[in-house]
């Protein structure tokens, strides 16, 4: 089947608030979407990359992408689900049949994780997620943070990108739901709320989105680690 990436890379990273755009920043040596994109042509079955960019963005044209595959830019959205739905959109005219909708703020996604939820996507209907089983002991609170009670971390997890999904059955749930439902953080959550029942797949606690100031020197430390 012909598979694509999809990257959202619209956002402006409001709680990173750094100066250039998080997924602008540099980490060892190259932007936190350099690597983003580059660990996705680590599996050789996706063709190409949709990457879907603000309008105002002025800071892609300036990099020298190096890649075996074409990037096709999209215009994204105001929420990180219409981003995604521009891809995806874009990526139907070309007659793409699966999508694998990774963040450009997942900068340390390595190839093992990448080709694990691809194999499993593509034998599962519904679709697969990397995700990490939770490991704290879970607490929920009251609105002034005082514990209400514990919350049994069995069968709970972080949800991660990549997330591989059939086109078409996304690109139904995105259109029907409508990218501003308050609920679609992900594309699992798309598939979820429509009644479908995606795979968990475990990743890496490595693959860590660059969200908060700190984010960027562990996501550093990480890419500099996996070239020794
Ligand atoms: N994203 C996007 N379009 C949006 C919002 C987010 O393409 N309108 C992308 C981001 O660029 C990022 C990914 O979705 O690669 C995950 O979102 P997040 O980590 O929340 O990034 P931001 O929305 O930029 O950050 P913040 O929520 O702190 O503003
Ligand atoms: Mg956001």
């Amino acid at each position: 089947p012909s598979i694509a990436a999809i990257v959202p890379a619209a956002g402006s990273g409001q709680r990173m608030a750094s100066k250039i755009p998080k997924q602008y920043l540099q980490l060892a040596g190259k932007t936190v979407l350099e690597h983003s994109l580059h660990a996705l042509t680590q599996d050789s079955r996706i063709s190409k990359i949709y990457l879907a960019l603000s309008a105002e963005d002025t800071f892609f044209s300036a990099l020298q992408l190096q890649l075996p595959i074409p990037v096709i830019p999209v215009v994204g959205g105001a929420s990180r689900a219409a981003s995604v739905l521009a891809g995806v959109e874009q990526a139907r005219l070309d007659g793409v049949a699966y999508v694998v909708v990774h963040d450009a703020a997942r900068p340390c996604l390595q190839a093992d994780e990448l080709s694990k939820v691809i194999d499993v996507a593509l034998t599962h209907p519904q679709g697969a997620l990397l995700a990490l089983p939770v490991a704290d002991t879970m607490k929920r609170s009251d609105a002034q943070n005082a514990v209400r009670h514990s919350v049994k971390r069995e069968h709970l997890w972080h949800a991660l990108t990549p997330q591989v999904f059939a086109l078409q059955p996304l690109l139904n749930a995105l259109v029907s739901l409508g990218v501003d439902h308050p609920e679609l953080t992900d594309e699992a959550s798309a598939i979820e709320l429509s009644g479908g029942k995606p795979q968990l797949v475990a990743g890496r606690r490595t693959n860590i989105k660059v969200t908060q100031p700190g984010d960027e020197q562990l996501a550093d430390m990480y890419l500099k680690f996996f070239a020794t």
